[in-house]
């Protein structure tokens, strides 16, 4: 059973009214040094990535009963034998957040198996809603939105999020960062995975590629990208959906510089 484009809409409605106030729960936080608690080095968490997602949960399981969930802060364990889940990242963005950097926002997936069929990037602080579902385009706030038409690398602004706790690929990271800072207009760090793919699904930013992600902070931006007209995949171009979703290596850009793109990450990283 395949889910048909109404009831993907469908979804995609109720999952946007459950996310919304979710991020709008977010803007009003302050978060103390204090309260932020370390899970491994450089990965926090606070009360309010645990409130947010418990609330998130809570709406999401009414959306759609019978999905089972993947959610980042543990809510509800992660069932991986079911065939729907919700991939939930209550807050990414965390450190912004707590340095009070207004760049976050709460990004949720629906996925069967290991694709994004469902996906809602919602940006409290700029109000944008990006949202996509597979086979029926992606739009910010209710209107389509395209990558952008981008087609030589020396043209393009790229997107990018530094090691901050594997290091093991720091030299072949550092090799790709100064062959896109030599051949490209720049380069930005947003902090918020999901926000640089929901960019490069609006044509904000022209590819991005981090390794060492999760897949909650992905799953959605992969969604958004594709349908969006962008291209997706690790960084040899594969494009495995199990290994694309499981962040491990993640490459997005608007289809024109694509293939420039792809072999600045090739060459650098091996
Ligand atoms: C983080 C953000 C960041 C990326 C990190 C993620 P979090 O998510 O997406 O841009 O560089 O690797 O962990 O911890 O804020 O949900
Ligand atoms: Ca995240
Ligand atoms: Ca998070």
């Amino acid at each position: 059973m395949s889910l048909g484009a109404s009831e993907l809409n469908a979804i995609l409605a109720a999952a946007e009214a459950v996310i919304r106030p979710v991020g709008h729960y977010l803007l009003a936080q302050r978060v103390q040094h204090a309260d932020v608690e370390t899970k491994s080095l450089n990965s926090l968490v606070s009360h309010v990535d645990k409130h947010a997602e418990a609330q998130l949960v809570q709406g999401l399981k009414n959306v759609f009963p019978e999905a089972g969930f993947l959610a980042e802060e543990g809510t509800e364990g992660a069932q991986d034998d079911a065939r729907f889940r919700w991939v939930v990242d209550p807050l990414d963005g965390t450190t912004n957040l707590i340095h009070g950097l207004p760049v976050y926002c709460v990004s949720v997936a629906l996925v069967d198996g290991d694709d994004p069929i469902v996906a809602v990037v919602f940006d409290p602080n700029r109000d944008e809603c990006f949202t996509a579902t597979k086979g029926g385009g992606a739009a910010l706030n209710g209107r389509a939105m395209r990558c952008s038409d981008c087609s030589q690398l020396k043209d393009a602004l790229i997107a990018t999020g530094f090691p901050h706790w594997d290091f093991t690929r720091m030299p072949d990271y550092l090799e790709a960062l100064t062959s896109f800072a030599k051949g490209t207009r720049g380069l930005r760090r947003m902090g918020s995975a999901a926000i640089d793919l929901a960019y490069v699904a609006c044509g904000r930013f022209d590819a991005f590629f981090e390794y060492s992600l999760q897949p909650w902070d992905i799953a959605a931006g992969l969604l958004l990208v594709t349908e969006a007209g962008g291209d997706t995949s690790d960084f040899k171009g594969g494009s495995d959906p199990g290994a694309l979703l499981s962040g491990t290596e993640t490459f997005a850009s608007a289809p024109g510089i694509a293939h420039e793109g792809l072999s600045v990450i090739r060459s650098a990283f091996g």
